[in-house]
């Protein structure tokens, strides 16, 4: 079997290879370039094609890759929001992701941002590197005693759930499953609830048109004064303009995103020498009570083992059965 993978990174060279040694009678064609019009014909021969980027993947790439044949398309990601599933169907491919690469990954470092939050040490670092040594103003908060909303209890929640359990805090839940119940997690029916008793709101979800800004004013207005939020999961759950106004107007204390709406061309490319143009992103990281990072909650190295390995398996079982796989 052929298979092709595009947006290869330095760093998932090497579990590539590993796999590729693994699996002798199989050939692994690895390309550094997204995949667009242009480069889907680098695939021609492959039966799989696997990806990782943020930008849509369009009918018109899905139409390429069918006219080349390739018959699985495998996102070596949980989130396949920018296929065109429409295209997908009509093109006769399959599409496959990799749903538990490591729920842990981005429950560490949703735990990690908001202990940041939480002592200002993004404020008291920039004072320190400038010689400034004094404690205050850098008083601090303890997370235990707190109470911490989670919205969506799938794996990444469940997994930040489980480190907050070591942490004295009171947790909060909603979600369309109540799956942890037995575990003696308590579920809320209403938003507007979880809004008005957390002092912590983390978003665990993904992102659909169903809830596309779930935070707007309404909701931020309906939240308990000083919150922090904190959205790893999609920069489209958030209304940045509701957002801003709110971190304004000290609604909430503060937050952390790991994505934004709008991060499509900025995030994963080196900006330092070139004009930022979205002015909602040049907003957000212009404040020091955001902190912001470019979509990289994922990026440890099992996780990227994972990605790479579970892709790949994918992308044999789907030749060997077609009937195994699909998106969870
Ligand atoms: C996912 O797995 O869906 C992510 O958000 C991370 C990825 C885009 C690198």
């Amino acid at each position: 079997m052929a298979i092709t993978a595009y947006s290869v990174r330095d760093d998932e060279v090497a579990y590539f290879q590993q796999w590729q040694q693994a699996h002798p009678a199989e050939q692994v064609q690895l390309i550094k370039a997204d995949l667009t019009v242009a480069t889907a014909t680098l695939a021609a021969g492959s039966h799989s094609v696997i990806l990782l980027q943020t930008q849509p993947v369009d009918a018109t790439i899905i139409e390429t890759l069918a006219q080349l044949h390739v018959a699985n398309l495998i996102v070596r990601a949980v989130g396949v929001e920018n296929i065109d599933g429409l295209a997908i169907t009509q093109f006769g491919l399959q599409l496959a992701n990799v749903p538990s690469y490591s729920p842990r990954s981005v429950a560490e470092f949703t735990i990690l941002q908001l202990l940041q939050l939480l002592r200002q040490s993004a404020r008291f670092n920039a004072a320190f590197k400038k010689g400034d040594f004094r404690w205050t103003p850098f008083l601090g908060e303890e997370l235990a005693g707190k109470t911490v909303g989670v919205i969506g209890t799938g794996r990444i929640g469940a997994a930040v759930i489980a480190i907050l359990k070591g942490f004295d805090v009171h947790i909060l839940a909603y979600s369309h499953h109540h799956n942890l119940a037995a575990q003696g997690v308590q579920y809320v029916d209403q938003l507007p609830e979880l809004y008005r008793r957390c002092d912590v709101l983390t978003l665990h979800i993904p992102g659909t048109a169903e809830n596309t800004r779930l935070i707007d004013t309404a909701a931020f207005q309906a939240m308990k004064p000083g919150m922090i939020l904190l959205n790893m999961a999609r920069g489209s759950l958030v209304d940045t303009q509701a957002l801003l106004t709110a971190l304004d107007q000290h609604i909430i204390a503060g937050c952390a995103l790991d994505t934004y709406d709008n991060e499509a061309p900025y995030f994963g490319q080196d900006y330092s020498q070139r004009k930022i143009d979205d002015l909602y992103l040049r907003a957000l990281m212009q404040r020091d009570d955001v902190l912001l990072a470019p979509h990289m909650a994922f990026y440890t190295k099992p996780a990227v083992e994972n990605m790479v390995t579970q892709a790949l398996d994918k992308s044999l079982a789907l030749c060997q059965d077609a009937q195994t796989l699909d998106v969870h």
